[in-house]
């Protein structure tokens, strides 16, 4: 099942220029999806609809199954988010803080101690939160997210301005969130390696369009079929003569010969007329674009 359907949907701020295009996202249960796109590709807006803080003005949300605005209160009621900043009290200690949430949310009492320790904030006892780092913070927020047990967790880039240290203990508490709590993850970045790290599904929308969407997997094979031969040799103006002469489609890019991607038995072929027609072979290597190539492909497009 779907956690979220989105479909169709568009959104203008002002008259002429559409900020969301036609967006089409599906967010399996269970799963960890990925929203990357470069800052001001539409990613904040569409979450915000998502979540109904923005009015809807085309196109379709469910979530679980059910149609966001007639069950706006109820499906709310399963969600946990964050987009932008936490509302952190800082004269206000971990637990003081979630006090105010729980009494607003009027979720039980011991939902607090489970929350904090959920987010791996349990032992910051009297410390108050003004003395917490920026990643304490963040994941006190989530903790407050967390408060009324939500199946569907929406983080609208939760790592931004955060050191390595700081994005790892975010990442490692989020992956344990979806493997023991089951709690399906929707949460968006600008960063790749982020997401690459974390994600079992990926949506990646640039200038208000979805560029790509699937598993993470499907992206690494699309990875993998844009892979391509790399060919090095003592004179490489023949070789190239060679292999077009060979039916092969062969290009010279920085200094080096490049061909599309074949089998070893194809590769060893090639070597081998190579080296027959005096050629010496310095280098022939498969190589593949890495996932920043992809994404930067994908979105300079
Ligand atoms: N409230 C708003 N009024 C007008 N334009 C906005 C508003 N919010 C966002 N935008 C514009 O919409 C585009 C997408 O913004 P946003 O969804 O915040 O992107 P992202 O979160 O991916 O950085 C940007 O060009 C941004 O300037
Ligand atoms: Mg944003």
């Amino acid at each position: 099942m779907h956690t979220i359907e989105a479909i169709g949907l568009t959104h203008h701020f002002s008259k002429e220029i559409p900020v969301l295009e036609n967006i089409e996202m599906r967010v399996r249960e269970g799963s960890i999806y990925g929203f990357l796109g470069p800052n001001g590709a539409g990613k904040t807006t569409t979450l915000r609809l998502m979540l109904g803080l923005l009015r809807k003005q085309g196109g379709e949300i469910s979530i679980f199954g059910k149609p966001f605005e007639k069950h706006r209160t109820e499906l709310l009621s399963n969600i946990g988010s964050l987009i932008e900043s936490p509302t952190v009290y800082g004269h206000l200690t971990a637990t003081e803080n979630l006090t105010v949430w729980q009494k607003a949310y009027r979720c039980p009492k011991n939902r607090i101690p489970e929350a904090l320790r959920l987010v791996g904030l349990h032992g910051t006892g009297i410390k108050k939160a003004h003395q917490f780092s920026l990643g304490m913070k963040q994941r006190l927020g989530i903790a407050a997210a967390l408060l009324h047990q939500p199946s569907l967790l929406v983080l609208d880039e939760p790592t931004n301005g955060l050191d390595p240290g700081g994005i790892i203990e975010i990442r490692e508490m989020l992956r344990n969130l979806n493997r023991e709590e089951g709690v399906t993850i929707l949460i968006s970045s600008h960063l790749l390696p982020e997401i690459e790290k974390l994600a079992t599904d990926v949506g990646i929308i640039h200038r208000g369009k979805m560029l790509f969407q699937g598993s993470l997997a499907s992206l690494l094979l699309r990875q993998h079929q844009a892979s391509r031969i790399a060919i090095e040799t003592s004179d490489n103006a023949a070789a190239l003569q060679l292999l077009a002469g060979n039916g092969l489609d062969p290009r010279i890019e920085a200094g080096c010969i490049n061909l599309a991607a074949a089998e070893k038995p194809a590769i060893a072929d090639i070597n081998r007329k190579l080296v027959q027609h005096g050629l010496d072979v310095y280098r022939i290597a498969t190589v593949e674009d890495d996932l920043e190539t992809i994404f930067m492909n994908l979105t300079n497009q």
